[in-house]
Protein backbone atom coordinates (compact mmCIF):
# COMPACT_ATOMS: atom_id res chain seq x y z
CA UNK A 1 0.00 0.00 0.00
CA UNK A 2 1.37 3.43 -0.93
CA UNK A 3 2.31 5.89 1.90
CA UNK A 4 0.83 9.14 1.94
CA UNK A 5 2.48 11.53 3.65
CA UNK A 6 1.60 14.85 5.34
CA UNK A 7 4.16 17.97 5.77
CA UNK A 8 2.52 19.71 8.89
CA UNK A 9 4.33 23.29 9.64
CA UNK A 10 3.36 26.50 12.37
CA UNK A 11 5.47 29.40 13.27
CA UNK A 12 5.64 28.84 17.16
CA UNK A 13 6.04 25.41 18.94
CA UNK A 14 2.74 25.73 20.86
CA UNK A 15 1.14 25.46 17.70
CA UNK A 16 2.54 22.30 16.99
CA UNK A 17 1.79 21.20 20.59
CA UNK A 18 1.65 17.52 21.44
CA UNK A 19 1.80 16.24 17.89
CA UNK A 20 5.47 15.11 18.19
CA UNK A 21 4.43 13.06 21.07
CA UNK A 22 2.09 11.36 18.99
CA UNK A 23 4.17 10.14 15.93
CA UNK A 24 6.01 6.47 16.10
CA UNK A 25 9.62 6.00 14.78
CA UNK A 26 10.28 9.84 15.33
CA UNK A 27 13.54 11.24 13.57
CA UNK A 28 14.89 14.87 14.26
CA UNK A 29 17.15 16.66 11.12
CA UNK A 30 19.05 19.89 12.09
CA UNK A 31 19.40 22.62 9.49
CA UNK A 32 21.23 25.03 11.05
CA UNK A 33 18.60 26.48 13.85
CA UNK A 34 15.64 24.30 11.90
CA UNK A 35 14.55 21.05 13.26
CA UNK A 36 12.26 18.88 10.93
CA UNK A 37 10.61 15.90 12.88
CA UNK A 38 10.01 12.79 10.98
CA UNK A 39 7.54 10.07 12.08
CA UNK A 40 4.35 8.26 11.41
CA UNK A 41 0.83 8.56 12.32
CA UNK A 42 -0.16 5.00 12.69
CA UNK A 43 -4.10 3.80 13.82
CA UNK A 44 -5.25 0.30 13.43
CA UNK A 45 -6.17 0.60 9.68
CA UNK A 46 -3.69 2.93 8.28
CA UNK A 47 -0.03 4.57 8.65
CA UNK A 48 0.25 8.39 7.72
CA UNK A 49 4.09 9.88 7.31
CA UNK A 50 4.48 13.19 9.24
CA UNK A 51 7.10 15.48 8.37
CA UNK A 52 6.97 18.84 11.12
CA UNK A 53 8.78 21.82 11.80
CA UNK A 54 7.67 25.09 13.50
CA UNK A 55 9.20 27.54 11.23
CA UNK A 56 9.63 30.58 13.43
CA UNK A 57 7.57 33.93 12.46
CA UNK A 58 7.31 35.88 9.36
CA UNK A 59 7.41 35.42 5.46
CA UNK A 60 10.98 34.61 5.22
CA UNK A 61 10.93 31.90 8.27
CA UNK A 62 7.72 30.39 6.75
CA UNK A 63 9.47 29.98 2.82
CA UNK A 64 12.58 28.81 4.53
CA UNK A 65 11.00 25.81 6.39
CA UNK A 66 8.77 24.68 3.87
CA UNK A 67 11.41 24.65 1.35
CA UNK A 68 13.79 22.65 3.27
CA UNK A 69 10.41 20.39 5.00
CA UNK A 70 9.57 19.60 0.95
CA UNK A 71 13.38 18.99 0.22
CA UNK A 72 13.75 16.80 3.04
CA UNK A 73 11.29 14.02 1.94
CA UNK A 74 12.50 11.44 0.06
CA UNK A 75 11.32 10.81 -3.89
CA UNK A 76 10.01 7.62 -2.69
CA UNK A 77 7.50 9.35 -0.70
CA UNK A 78 7.30 12.46 -1.01
CA UNK A 79 4.50 15.08 0.11
CA UNK A 80 1.04 15.04 -0.88
CA UNK A 81 0.31 18.04 1.11
CA UNK A 82 1.65 20.66 3.07
CA UNK A 83 -0.93 21.91 6.35
CA UNK A 84 0.04 25.26 7.59
CA UNK A 85 -1.75 25.38 11.12
CA UNK A 86 -1.57 28.29 14.58
CA UNK A 87 -3.21 31.00 15.44
CA UNK A 88 -3.89 34.84 13.93
CA UNK A 89 -5.27 38.41 14.69
CA UNK A 90 -9.27 38.88 13.80
CA UNK A 91 -10.15 41.54 11.02
CA UNK A 92 -13.46 40.39 10.25
CA UNK A 93 -15.28 41.82 14.17
CA UNK A 94 -17.83 39.42 13.87
CA UNK A 95 -14.90 36.52 15.01
CA UNK A 96 -13.96 35.97 18.61
CA UNK A 97 -11.43 33.77 20.00
CA UNK A 98 -10.84 30.55 19.43
CA UNK A 99 -13.37 31.02 16.33
CA UNK A 100 -11.20 28.91 13.34
CA UNK A 101 -10.75 30.20 9.67
CA UNK A 102 -10.11 28.11 6.68
CA UNK A 103 -8.23 29.70 3.89
CA UNK A 104 -9.87 30.09 1.13
CA UNK A 105 -7.78 32.16 -0.23
CA UNK A 106 -4.85 34.08 1.40
CA UNK A 107 -2.74 37.26 0.00
CA UNK A 108 0.28 38.79 0.84
CA UNK A 109 -1.36 42.34 1.92
CA UNK A 110 2.67 44.01 2.09
CA UNK A 111 3.33 42.86 -0.96
CA UNK A 112 3.15 45.94 -3.66
CA UNK A 113 5.69 45.87 -7.00
CA UNK A 114 2.79 48.83 -8.29
CA UNK A 115 3.42 50.48 -11.06
CA UNK A 116 5.42 47.13 -12.98
CA UNK A 117 2.61 44.74 -11.31
CA UNK A 118 -1.04 45.38 -9.57
CA UNK A 119 -0.89 46.12 -6.00
CA UNK A 120 -0.40 42.27 -4.63
CA UNK A 121 0.52 40.49 -7.57
CA UNK A 122 3.24 38.38 -7.06
CA UNK A 123 5.07 37.75 -9.98
CA UNK A 124 6.75 34.96 -9.67
CA UNK A 125 3.11 33.26 -10.16
CA UNK A 126 1.74 36.41 -11.59
CA UNK A 127 -1.17 36.32 -8.91
CA UNK A 128 -2.03 38.16 -5.92
CA UNK A 129 -4.99 35.45 -4.35
CA UNK A 130 -3.89 32.35 -3.76
CA UNK A 131 -6.86 29.90 -3.80
CA UNK A 132 -6.74 26.86 -1.60
CA UNK A 133 -8.48 23.36 -3.01
CA UNK A 134 -11.66 23.60 -2.32
CA UNK A 135 -11.66 19.48 -1.03
CA UNK A 136 -8.69 20.75 1.06
CA UNK A 137 -10.66 23.99 2.38
CA UNK A 138 -13.64 21.11 3.31
CA UNK A 139 -11.46 18.73 4.75
CA UNK A 140 -10.18 21.59 7.18
CA UNK A 141 -13.89 23.06 7.91
CA UNK A 142 -14.87 19.36 8.75
CA UNK A 143 -11.85 19.00 11.10
CA UNK A 144 -11.94 22.17 12.53
CA UNK A 145 -16.00 21.66 13.41
CA UNK A 146 -15.32 18.35 15.02
CA UNK A 147 -12.79 20.15 17.41
CA UNK A 148 -15.22 22.29 18.33
CA UNK A 149 -17.65 19.57 19.27
CA UNK A 150 -14.40 17.89 20.72
CA UNK A 151 -13.80 20.56 23.25
CA UNK A 152 -16.41 21.25 25.74
CA UNK A 153 -15.45 25.13 25.89
CA UNK A 154 -15.67 25.36 22.44
CA UNK A 155 -18.79 24.35 21.27
CA UNK A 156 -20.13 27.64 21.05
CA UNK A 157 -17.39 28.90 18.18
CA UNK A 158 -17.67 29.25 14.58
CA UNK A 159 -15.74 28.08 11.73
CA UNK A 160 -15.41 30.31 8.86
CA UNK A 161 -14.16 29.79 5.63
CA UNK A 162 -12.50 32.79 4.97
CA UNK A 163 -9.78 35.38 3.49
CA UNK A 164 -6.32 35.33 5.31
CA UNK A 165 -3.70 38.61 4.56
CA UNK A 166 -0.45 37.68 5.41
CA UNK A 167 2.71 40.71 6.36
CA UNK A 168 5.70 41.09 8.28
CA UNK A 169 4.11 42.68 11.04
CA UNK A 170 2.16 41.88 14.04
CA UNK A 171 -0.82 44.10 14.11
CA UNK A 172 -1.65 45.36 17.30
CA UNK A 173 -3.66 48.95 16.50
CA UNK A 174 -6.93 50.34 15.16
CA UNK A 175 -4.72 52.43 12.40
CA UNK A 176 -2.69 49.75 10.76
CA UNK A 177 -6.08 47.41 10.42
CA UNK A 178 -7.90 50.10 9.30
CA UNK A 179 -4.81 50.95 6.55
CA UNK A 180 -5.12 47.32 5.34
CA UNK A 181 -8.80 46.78 5.16
CA UNK A 182 -8.77 49.95 2.83
CA UNK A 183 -7.71 48.04 0.35
CA UNK A 184 -8.68 44.71 1.50
CA UNK A 185 -11.94 45.08 2.84
CA UNK A 186 -13.38 41.55 3.03
CA UNK A 187 -10.23 39.87 5.05
CA UNK A 188 -11.17 37.55 8.01
CA UNK A 189 -7.79 36.72 9.94
CA UNK A 190 -4.38 38.49 9.84
CA UNK A 191 -0.98 36.48 10.27
CA UNK A 192 2.55 36.29 9.82
CA UNK A 193 3.29 32.99 7.07
CA UNK A 194 0.42 31.90 5.49
CA UNK A 195 1.32 33.70 2.22
CA UNK A 196 4.70 32.68 2.34
CA UNK A 197 3.78 29.00 2.88
CA UNK A 198 1.24 29.13 -0.19
CA UNK A 199 3.56 30.94 -2.43
CA UNK A 200 6.61 28.28 -1.88
CA UNK A 201 3.42 25.39 -2.29
CA UNK A 202 2.27 27.03 -5.41
CA UNK A 203 5.52 26.91 -7.12
CA UNK A 204 6.56 23.82 -6.04
CA UNK A 205 2.84 21.98 -7.09
CA UNK A 206 2.78 20.66 -4.05
CA UNK A 207 -1.20 21.05 -2.62
CA UNK A 208 -1.10 22.93 0.50
CA UNK A 209 -3.71 24.53 3.27
CA UNK A 210 -3.45 27.26 5.81
CA UNK A 211 -5.87 27.02 8.82
CA UNK A 212 -6.26 29.58 11.50
CA UNK A 213 -7.57 29.98 15.27
CA UNK A 214 -8.19 33.60 16.49
CA UNK A 215 -5.91 34.66 19.30
CA UNK A 216 -6.92 38.01 19.32
CA UNK A 217 -8.64 40.99 17.77
CA UNK A 218 -5.29 42.82 15.99
CA UNK A 219 -6.10 45.52 18.38
CA UNK A 220 -4.41 47.50 20.92
CA UNK A 221 -4.95 44.75 23.33
CA UNK A 222 -3.60 42.12 21.18
CA UNK A 223 -0.10 41.20 22.37
CA UNK A 224 -1.28 40.38 26.28
CA UNK A 225 -4.38 38.32 24.22
CA UNK A 226 -1.64 36.26 22.09
CA UNK A 227 0.45 36.27 24.72
CA UNK A 228 -1.91 34.89 27.09
CA UNK A 229 -3.91 32.36 24.02
CA UNK A 230 -0.66 30.93 22.79
CA UNK A 231 -0.53 29.11 26.47
CA UNK A 232 -4.09 28.13 26.08
CA UNK A 233 -3.64 26.62 22.59
CA UNK A 234 -0.94 24.47 23.09
CA UNK A 235 -2.88 21.67 24.79
CA UNK A 236 -5.64 21.97 22.17
CA UNK A 237 -3.58 22.57 18.89
CA UNK A 238 -2.93 18.71 18.68
CA UNK A 239 -6.87 17.68 18.94
CA UNK A 240 -7.00 19.70 15.58
CA UNK A 241 -4.08 18.19 13.78
CA UNK A 242 -5.46 14.68 14.57
CA UNK A 243 -8.66 15.45 13.42
CA UNK A 244 -7.67 16.74 10.12
CA UNK A 245 -5.43 13.75 9.48
CA UNK A 246 -8.26 11.50 10.08
CA UNK A 247 -9.96 12.88 7.87
CA UNK A 248 -7.47 13.33 5.32
CA UNK A 249 -6.68 9.72 6.00
CA UNK A 250 -10.25 8.80 5.13
CA UNK A 251 -10.89 10.91 1.86
CA UNK A 252 -7.45 10.73 0.31
N1 LIG B 1 -0.93 36.29 14.70
C1 LIG B 1 -1.72 36.30 15.80
N2 LIG B 1 -2.17 37.53 16.05
C2 LIG B 1 -1.66 38.33 15.11
C3 LIG B 1 -1.74 39.72 14.86
N3 LIG B 1 -2.46 40.52 15.63
N4 LIG B 1 -1.07 40.23 13.80
C4 LIG B 1 -0.31 39.40 13.01
N5 LIG B 1 -0.19 38.09 13.22
C5 LIG B 1 -0.86 37.55 14.25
Amino acid sequence: METKHIGILSAMPEEIGETISHLEDLNEFKFGDLIIYKGFYCTKETKLKVTLAWSGWGKVSAARAITRLISSASKTIPIDLILFTGVAGAANRTLNQWDFVIGEQIIQYDFDASPLFPKYVIPAINKSALICKKDLVEIGYLAAKKTISNVTFLNKNSVKKGFIATGDNFISDKKTMEEIMKYLPSIDALEMEGGAIAQVAIQENIPWIVVRTISDAADEDASEDFSEFIKKYKKYSWTFIKNFIDIFLNVK
